[in-house]
């Protein structure tokens, strides 16, 4: 565990190291004053004179001890913190670059609100670790055997009655942590569903309002507030008995000293001083013990955060290499491939060639699978077999951001990211100029964003709440046109369009992908009936292809689809005219 825990420390390890340093400092100064107070007793005991300076000698050591242990304990503890939000940092870095390599499964599949918790909330609590478990804690557990061991050589019989509660504690400890891990799993998950039913609850607030669904969806979140609550509890529940034993025990040193000590003083086993030497230390061992104990309640949920993220870490990340793209020209071959998310199969032996420069329509029923087939060509998720490549190279040989720069996605669900309008088309090409961005939006017909009181620097709002579905499609299309990668793939991409605004993008569409290889998905047909193949997908498998005349000549499937498209086209123009 200590291996994985200072994994992502790497440059603040040092300081987590220096702050363990000056943190035993402290706690050596913090027991000083004991042996100050056996000196004192010494003398007492020795009727031996006691001068002045000799008082001032005593009380003027244990405070300068104090004053020197406190400001040792703050200074350990401000680089402990400095070393802690660096490492925490770095977690984060590394959680972040590791998500970027992770199929889009993975993630669906733990929830938002999961990933949230893990981002700010674990990574957080690890603060105590990193700040506080292993330079204050271990620092005070050092000093602790250290003082045991003295004790020892100084006086093995003494000693050993100081050291009789520490195996009942450690057994009491043991116990607590065995009953912790095994109830944290379902304290976990309970967190983990609380997460997700809150942003789920925030995320689809409209639906919740347009269904008059509140009092339904208000239950979920409050069940699973309290299932969260009842977990928490639970987890206590079952850990405190134990927590409080080992926590009156362990730090109990006079427990056995205090009456058998002095049984052994008066029968004559044990020199006096030896037995005020040992009692004194022993009091001094109190305070580090239990402060080296209070860590200890929070290691099961430490070591159980750290097993959470490191199974992200861990999770196989999508086959990429380093190389750059070196195929010979931009055709795109799906060669057998079969697809599922999780067990469900959604492509089934997919066989597809698209011609570099040429465009192909993906037609078909809803969840026929034609914006996976797109996902794939992405790299958001590994096919399960067969290949696809790109002008001869296999997509996994080539690395996600070369793969990146060649392909241009404008997906179904467009994601706006709470920046500027100008920022979010910028995207696209990073180092376009404002004249650049604003001419792609222009040919995307985001007119609408000189309307905006902020122009090109309003804020697209949370998650691009601000903004309809049409005018997030066109800002999306904008940055693939100012992208201008060599091959396009749009899902849908104008289909919150209204007919005037979805003509004029058609046109400046056919503009733009001109020597491109496009993949464009439509459920309105008239958008892609000029395309240089159609393929009509049925149930996850390519069930015809040729050019519009072609399937509206020999094919079923496109037949059907098409004259459904031209009936919903009559029965709006037929509405028109009635109105
Ligand atoms: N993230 C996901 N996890 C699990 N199943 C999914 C996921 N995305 C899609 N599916 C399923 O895969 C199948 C194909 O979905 P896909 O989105 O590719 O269909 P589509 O043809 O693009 O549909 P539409 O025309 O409605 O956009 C569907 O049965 C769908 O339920
Ligand atoms: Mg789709």
């Amino acid at each position: 565990m200590l291996k994985k825990v200072f994994r992502y420390g790497k440059e603040n390890n040092i300081k987590t190291v220096l702050s363990l340093l000056v943190l035993i400092l402290a706690v050596i100064f913090q027991t000083l004053p004991f042996v100050f107070v056996y000196q004192v007793i010494h003398k007492v005991i020795g009727k031996a004179e006691i001068t002045p300076e000799f008082i001032l000698f005593s009380s003027g050591g244990v405070l300068l001890s104090l004053i020197i242990y406190s400001f040792l304990y703050t200074k350990g503890l401000d680089i402990s913190h400095k070393a802690a939000y660096g490492t925490l940092m770095n977690l984060r870095v590394s959680l972040q670059e590791k998500m970027e390599k992770l199929p889009l499964g993975v993630i669906d599949e733990r929830g938002t609100g999961a990933f949230k918790k893990i981002f700010v909330d674990d990574i957080e609590s690890l603060e105590l670790l990193y700040a506080h478990a292993i330079p204050e804690g271990s620092s005070n557990l050092f000093v602790v055997i250290v003082v045991y061991i003295f004790l020892f050589v100084f006086s093995w019989k003494l000693a050993f009655l100081a050291a009789v509660t520490i195996p009942m504690g450690f057994i009491a400890m043991k116990i607590m942590y065995s009953l912790g891990m095994k109830y944290m799993d379902a304290y976990y998950k309970a967190g983990r569903f609380m997460n997700n039913t809150i942003i789920e609850y925030v995320h689809g607030m409209e639906v919740v309002k347009v269904f008059n669904k509140s009092s339904e969806s208000y239950e979920k979140l409050k069940n699973s507030v309290i299932g969260f609550r009842d977990y928490t509890l639970l987890w206590y529940k079952v850990c405190w008995p134990m927590m409080a034993v080992y926590g009156a025990v362990l730090p109990c040193t006079l427990f056995a000293n205090l009456p058998i000590g002095s049984y052994l003083v008066i029968s004559g086993f044990v020199e006096l001083e030896e037995y005020v030497l040992v009692l004194c230390l022993s009091l001094s061992l109190g305070i580090p013990l239990l402060r080296a104990l209070t860590f200890i309640p929070t290691f099961p949920q430490i070591a159980y955060k750290i097993e959470q993220i490191e199974k992200i870490m861990g999770a196989p990340p999508l086959k990429e290499s380093c190389d750059g793209f070196n195929g010979k020209d931009h055709r795109i071959e799906y060669r057998d491939v079969t697809f599922g998310y999780g067990e469900k199969e959604v492509l089934h032996n997919i066989n597809l060639t698209i011609e570099p420069g040429s465009s192909t329509a993906l037609v078909g029923e809803s969840g026929s699978g034609k914006s996976t087939l797109a996902k794939l060509l992405v790299h958001y998720y590994d096919v399960k077999s067969g290949q696809i490549s790109i002008g001869g190279q296999n997509i996994t040989d080539i690395s996600l951001e070369s793969l990146n720069e060649l392909v241009s996605y404008v997906s179904q669900d467009n994601f706006l990211f709470n920046m500027s309008l100008m920022e979010n088309i910028r995207l696209g090409k990073p180092d376009a100029t404002d004249e650049e961005v604003m001419e792609a939006a222009k040919k995307a017909q985001c007119g609408f964003i000189k309307k905006m009181p902020r122009g090109f620097d309003t804020p697209a709002g949370d998650a691009g709440n601000q903004l309809s579905g049409g005018e997030k499609q066109r800002i999306t299309l904008a940055r693939a046109i100012l992208k201008d990668a060599p091959i396009v793939v749009l899902d849908e991409a104008t289909a919150f369009s209204d007919p005037e605004n979805e003509e004029k993008i058609a046109s400046v569409l056919a503009e733009f992908i001109k020597k491109k290889t496009l993949v464009i998905i439509a459920h309105r047909l008239s958008t892609v009936k000029n395309a240089s193949q159609i393929c009509v997908l049925k149930d996850g498998e390519i069930v015809e292809r040729g050019t519009h005349e072609e399937l509206l000549e020999n094919g079923h499937e496109y037949k059907k689809l098409w004259l459904s498209h031209v009936k919903s086209m009559e029965w709006g123009i037929t509405k028109e005219e009635e109105l």
